[in-house]
């Protein structure tokens, strides 16, 4: 089935969307951005204040400990594709609400489209509890593997609350190691 938009249609309708509040608050809408080719997509939630500044996901201190992250698996981020499930900056760093991520979601559904992932990555509660099941309990479910229409889904911590708690470090390293794994039995 051949896809309606191109993936820079796509964009120009992110960069220019008007469908919900945080558009009004926004200084720049924040499209995902990686390798259209790659077999992992990592969701994450909503831009902050510097992806706000400068409409690139995870360029703050989140995004350094996720380069690090990426770096011990020996991958980075020209391999892989990384985005968020809300594009714009909730004010005050708050969480998305219900209805700006039910407004936002179709550009997930067809940057996903697009990129047909073998594995989907989700960085933190938000993302998993929207993507895989309403219930996930991230503290209990992170690093675990399911299988949905042929693409494997797992989630991890948010790369921010291992800043505010570094004893999650070691753990967070380890389903790391589990997502190189599955990538190499996934993809040949
Ligand atoms: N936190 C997120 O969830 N996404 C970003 O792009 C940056 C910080």
């Amino acid at each position: 089935m051949g896809l309606m938009y191109s993936y820079g249609e796509l964009k120009d309708f992110v960069d220019h969307c008007g469908r919900c509040p945080l558009s009004q608050t926004r200084n720049r809408a924040v499209m995902g951005k990686g390798n259209l080719h790659s077999p992992v997509l990592f969701i994450a939630e909503a831009p902050g204040r510097n992806e706000d500044r400068d409409g690139i996901p995870f360029t703050g201190r989140s995004g350094e400990l996720f380069d690090r992250l990426l770096g011990e698996i020996g991958m980075n981020r020209e391999e892989i594709y990384l985005t968020n499930i809300v594009k714009c900056h909730p004010p005050g760093n708050r969480d998305p609400k219900p209805e700006e991520q039910e407004t936002c979601i179709p550009y997930l559904k067809y940057e996903t489209l697009l990129l047909r992932p073998k594995l989907i990555v989700c960085l933190g509660r938000i993302a998993a509890q929207r993507i895989i099941r309403p219930d996930f309990r991230i503290t209990r479910e992170h690093g675990t593997f399911l299988e949905r229409k042929h693409v494997w889904l797992t989630a991890v911590y948010h790369p921010s609350a291992v800043l505010r708690d570094e004893t999650k470090l070691p753990q967070m390293q380890e389903d790391f190691r589990r997502i190189r794994e599955k990538l190499d039995e996934t993809v040949e």
